[in-house]
């Protein structure tokens, strides 16, 4: 994939070739050419990888632990207030918060139910049952957005990690607006997204400085606080754990 363009997919779909080891793999134990071709034809459109992948525990990016540049926010003080994780996964970082940072109010939403029955499962296991709210919903669709999503409007703070640079583009609107809807004005998002520096095939889409700016903006309601160099960290074994991302803070005017 041409880094810094914008080609139409869904989340996963640049990861597809990895996920169902249609990329190199000499390691013993890979499917057979025929079977990896049958598993090829069983996923077919990039919206069943999602179903297939997204919630297992086994996706690149669910690491089961928090993000690094989460844990540098807390740390830091980054998070108050009503937080929302958007694009949770299996809920690593919004339990960290929830933990770490004991005035947070955390809701943690991703649009696959599998994700959230992940988090609660460990949410359990944590004795974090009941700290934190779980929600199942399409961030794209802010009409459907639950009551429980919607009744700690407004949130102060978004945690993106990893979510945005997975839409192509004609859902990112949707997904910006609902985020404005949610957010209460002077409220941030911290938005960690792959870098186009991070050149090796697959993956992600790439977001540039410039083609972030071009959406969060003074006329678009937005301003871009600051960017920063940093880590996507993913299960060792794709890219060895790490892709070159960067941090913006996005502030909403
Ligand atoms: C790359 S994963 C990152 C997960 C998590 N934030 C993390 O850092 O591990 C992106 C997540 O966004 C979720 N997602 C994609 N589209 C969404 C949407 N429209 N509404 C809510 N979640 C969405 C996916 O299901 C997936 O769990």
């Amino acid at each position: 994939m041409a880094v810094g363009t914008s080609e139409p997919s869904t989340s996963l779909s640049p990861w597809k070739s990895q996920l169902t080891g249609t990329e190199n793999c000499s390691c013993s134990g890979a499917p057979s050419d025929s079977s990896s071709e049958s598993l090829k034809e069983q996923l077919r459109s990039i919206d069943e990888v999602m179903q297939a992948v997204a919630g297992t525990g086994l996706a690149p990016w669910e690491i089961h632990r928090p993000q690094q540049f989460v844990r540098d926010l807390v740390r830091k003080g980054g998070f108050s207030g009503r937080v929302l994780d958007a694009g949770c996964g299996i809920g690593d970082n919004a339990l960290y918060i929830a933990k770490a940072c004991p005035g947070a109010e955390v809701v943690a939403v991703d649009v696959v139910p599998r994700c959230l029955h992940f988090a609660s499962t460990k949410a359990g296991l944590r004795g974090m049952r009941g700290k934190l709210t779980l929600a199942a919903a399409d961030l794209c669709n802010y009409d459907k957005l639950s009551i429980s999503i919607q009744q700690k409007l407004p949130y102060d703070i978004v945690l993106d990690s990893s979510t945005f640079h997975g839409f192509p583009d004609h859902q990112r609107d949707c997904y910006v607006s609902t985020l404005s809807r949610l957010l209460r004005a002077g409220g941030l998002i911290y938005m960690n997204c792959m870098s186009e520096e991070e050149t090796r095939p697959g993956g992600p889409r790439r977001i540039s400085v410039s083609e972030l700016s071009s959406l969060f903006n003074p006329s678009t309601g937005w301003v871009v606080e600051a960017v920063v160099d940093s880590v996507a960290e993913l299960h060792p074994t794709f890219w060895g754990g790490r892709g070159k991302a960067r941090l913006f803070t996005i502030r909403k005017l």
